[in-house]
């Protein structure tokens, strides 16, 4: 029998809890493996300005429109606007963030289970005495491989699954918990060899003097794309972790914080990166391998390399453990919310029905390389429709709703947890939502769609 009394909706336990997890689901393969190629492939220092504009002025922003969406909406990305905005069709936004979710998760956890490969080649100490040209052959025989990647991935999603299955406190908020930081102190660790290195200035050079000769309309649209994969923003991942997050944490302070944190570890793997990657000599631009191969080959002049090495893929595997786990997390929220079923079972079919498109995009790389769309193979059709029209549309959407749909007072309300605190930025947020944000957005959306063959 019906108590009417529904179940306590579970949420974080503690501020250092929320960022952890927050930022876990933003620190991941965009900011390692991601945010240094395309940095490279974009002109280095006027990319990285560029960059950092579009955190501060688009991505804070969204990322508190979509904490407020969820602390207020407490749901899942659908049910969240569902309930916000009743009898209207903002819900098909929440759709469009579980349709996201499918697409980001099939190629990330591709690129994921190459992680666990390099775990253990470390443990092997592969990478000894290996020279760049066989380390960039065996990296790519090994994605072409029709067998390898697929088990990796799907190892992958298990390992998702598991945390995501553990619930939102003894799952995601426990795992951040613990990861984040080890994060943190391994990069700086390898940071600081990288700089050693003979040549590093000349990667920091390359990486932080603009050289705004290179900066077209397609950097700003990299550069926006980026910044939103990198934060999580535009499908809901944080709008679902907002609505466990306690209605007397402050909303902005979290979003700066991760947006912060997110951006800091960017620039901290683009000082992994640059440095060696000059001192190798291996070109900046040279794709999606660089850290797959640049890395290793530091790894193989440090004394006791493979024991770094060994410790820092477990560590990219543990950054992007907690973004899946904060993808999956959107799928499971709903099918759990909306489907009425148990954790336990909204997991296991989201990670089943993720892992068959999983599959898909890493046989792109090989046996299915000669599938294409507009000369993109699926892999890299799944990353731009992620990158460059879903999550934009979705943060579109988003701030629309937020600057234009609810009221200033609802949202000011939730911004300011009833009154308690004083958000004295709270007209200057508006403001970005209202006018700036959409129309930036929108002009890349468009720019996106029409000039669609970019990258
Ligand atoms: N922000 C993650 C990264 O930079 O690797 C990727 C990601 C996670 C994108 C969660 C979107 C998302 F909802």
């Amino acid at each position: 029998m019906s108590t009417g009394i529904k179940p306590k909706r579970e949420h974080f336990g503690s501020k250092f809890g929320i960022i952890a997890a927050a930022a876990g689901s933003a620190v991941g393969l965009g900011n390692v493996w991601k945010f240094p190629y395309v940095t490279g492939q974009n002109g280095g220092g006027a990319f990285l300005i560029i960059y950092v504009i579009c955190v501060i002025l688009l991505g804070i922003p969204v990322m508190l429109s979509e904490f407020t969406i969820g602390r207020r909406g407490q749901r899942n990305v659908f049910g969240s606007f569902k309930r916000l905005a009743p009898n209207r069709p903002w819900y098909i936004v929440g759709i469009m963030g579980v349709v996201a979710a499918f697409v980001i998760l099939a190629f990330y956890s591709a690129v994921a289970g190459w992680t666990l490969e390099y775990i253990v080649r470390s443990v092997h100490n592969s990478f000894n005495m290996q020279s760049t040209q066989q380390l960039s052959l065996s990296f790519d025989s090994f994605i072409v491989n029709p067998f390898r990647p697929v088990v990796w991935q799907l190892v992958f999603m298990l390992l998702t699954a598991l945390i995501v299955a553990g619930g939102v406190k003894n799952g995601i908020e426990r795992y951040s918990k613990l990861l984040m930081p080890l994060l943190l102190v391994f990069l700086v660790i390898l940071a600081v060899r990288s700089l050693s290195l003979d040549g590093a200035l000349k990667g920091l050079e390359f990486m932080f003097a603009p050289d705004f000769s290179k900066v077209s309309a397609k950097t700003v649209l990299f550069a926006m794309g980026q910044a939103f994969f990198s934060l999580s923003l535009g499908m809901g991942a944080l709008i679902t972790y907002g609505s466990y997050i306690g209605k007397n944490e402050n909303l902005a302070k979290t979003a700066v914080s991760v947006s912060i944190a997110d951006t800091f570890i960017a620039l901290l793997a683009g000082v992994v990166i640059f440095p060696a990657v000059f001192a190798f000599n291996i070109e900046p631009t040279a794709g999606p391998s660089l850290v797959f191969i640049t890395l290793p080959e530091i790894f193989s002049h440090i004394p006791f390399g493979n024991i770094f090495s060994l410790i820092f893929f477990i560590l990219l595997a543990v950054a992007a453990l907690t973004s899946t786990v904060s993808v999956l997390e959107v799928v499971v929220a709903y099918f759990s919310e909306e489907l009425r079923m148990t954790r336990v079972k909204a997991t296991i079919i989201a990670s089943v029905a993720i892992s068959v498109l999983g599959v898909l995009a890493s046989l792109s790389f090989g046996v299915l390389s000669g599938y294409k769309v507009g000369g993109k193979i699926f892999f890299d059709v799944l990353d731009f429709l992620a990158s460059n029209i879903l999550l934009p549309l979705g943060g579109l959407l988003i701030v629309v709703f937020i600057g234009w749909y609810l009221s200033r007072k609802d949202v000011l309300e939730e911004i300011s947890n009833s009154g308690t605190l004083k958000a004295k930025f709270f007209p200057y947020f508006l403001f970005i939502i209202k006018y700036i944000a959409p129309v930036a957005i929108a002009v890349i959306l468009i720019y996106s769609i029409f000039f669609g063959s970019l990258g």
